[in-house]
């Protein structure tokens, strides 16, 4: 460790009390708990995403070659691509501390407070949901990351004064689904971004293949590749699936995931050949039938689908989008030709240019 810094002790209102109730750093990581194994620990296990981690090791290395603390991160990207992996990876790279928390889970100053004043010098400090934070938090935050340093306010009334206690340089690492709704002067605060995008085909089949070696069930090459393109580009689909595809094949005494074990088991969970699911079709099927294909607004459709926006926006429509089948207009959603032909529901116009009586 570096120069000895002499950390004043936390206001007593600030008390470790608080600050266990939002540091999960000890337990496991929420989501994922049975997927630990099959978590990237290293840089070079994390699959994919090959020019942002190709920056990011330059990042890492230069840092390190300085003996300074990382640059603050801004990881965005839909659910299951990787962003609450990568910032444990990170840590490890840089070998310090990792600290998590979630942006609902920092309810007062204090909350923060208590986790920034006990981490240790160079700390990775995640803070999932970033786009969540309350004000409050967030403008204790700005000082924290620019300065390394806690605006406190102490006593009460005319008598209340504001001092400055000064922090260990940490790396705060914010990961979002929803960078819109990010505030400029935090994004601003983060000197590098990285923006995960759905992994592609060859990506997903190298990560299948690696999460059958870790849960040491064989896998056909064919079989893997079409569990690569039933994922929806995203790693935690593709470990949830291989093992449903394991279930599938332990129970037809198969040795192996096979190609025949893959299409029926897939057609069991009624996932197709684009990895929609039954509830993806509903929201497509829905548009088209009630809404005439659209557009509709976000909050009709979650509400006839009795979704909250956020699950939609966050977990559904990334996909659908990234696949061609729906696109999100200012009048609200519209799915595309490719949805109706996906669904083999005639579409109105390319109908009506078929059917020679209505062509005049
Ligand atoms: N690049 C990757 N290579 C291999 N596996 C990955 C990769 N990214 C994510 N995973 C797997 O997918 C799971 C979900 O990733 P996670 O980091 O929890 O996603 P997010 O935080 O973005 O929702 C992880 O448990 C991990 O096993
Ligand atoms: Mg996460």
């Amino acid at each position: 460790m570096g120069k000895e810094e002499k950390i004043p002790p936390v206001p007593e209102t600030a008390n470790e009390e608080h600050a266990g109730d939002v540091l999960h750093a000890e337990t496991p990581l929420p989501e994922d708990e049975a997927d630990g194994s099959l978590r990237p620990r290293r840089l070079a296990e994390f699959l994919g995403q090959a020019a942002m981690k190709e920056n990011l090791a330059v990042f890492i290395g230069a840092a390190k070659e300085r003996r300074e603390s990382l640059d603050h991160l801004f990881l965005i990207g839909p659910p299951g691509l990787g962003k609450t992996t990568l910032a444990q990876v990170v840590a490890r790279e840089l070998e310090v501390d990792f600290k998590v928390t979630s942006a609902p889970a920092l309810d007062k100053p204090k909350d923060l407070a208590g986790i920034l004043t006990a981490v240790t010098e160079k700390t990775v400090f995640f803070i999932d949901e970033i786009h969540r934070l309350k004000p409050a938090i967030e403008e204790m935050l700005y000082i924290a990351m620019e300065d390394y340093e806690l605006d406190w306010i102490i006593g009460q009334g005319p008598s209340a004064r504001a001092i400055r206690i000064p922090i260990p340089p940490f790396t705060l690492v914010g990961a979002t689904t929803k960078a819109g709704n990010v505030s400029s002067p935090l994004i601003s605060r983060f000197g590098i971004t990285c923006r995960f995008s759905f992994y592609e085909q060859r990506d997903m089949e190298a990560i299948i293949r690696r999460s059958a070696g870790i849960l040491q069930v064989p896998i056909e090459t064919a079989a893997a590749a079409r569990l690569a393109s039933s994922s929806r580009g995203t790693p935690r689909v593709a470990n949830r699936l291989i093992r449903r595809m394991r279930d599938f094949s332990q129970a037809r005494r198969e040795p192996a995931i096979t190609l025949a074990v893959v299409e029926d088991g897939l057609r069991r969970l009624e996932i197709d050949r684009l990895g929609l699911e039954k509830y993806d079709r509903d929201i497509l099927s829905i548009i088209i039938e009630r809404y005439r294909g659209g557009p509709v607004g976000a909050e009709t459709l979650a509400i006839s689908l009795g979704e909250t926006v956020d699950t939609l926006e966050d977990y559904y429509e990334p996909y659908l989008i990234q696949s061609g089948l729906l696109q999100r207009t200012a009048r609200g959603r519209m799915v595309t030709p490719l949805a109706y032909r996906h669904l083999n529901i005639p579409h109105p116009e390319e109908e009506r240019r078929e059917d020679p009586r209505l062509l005049v």
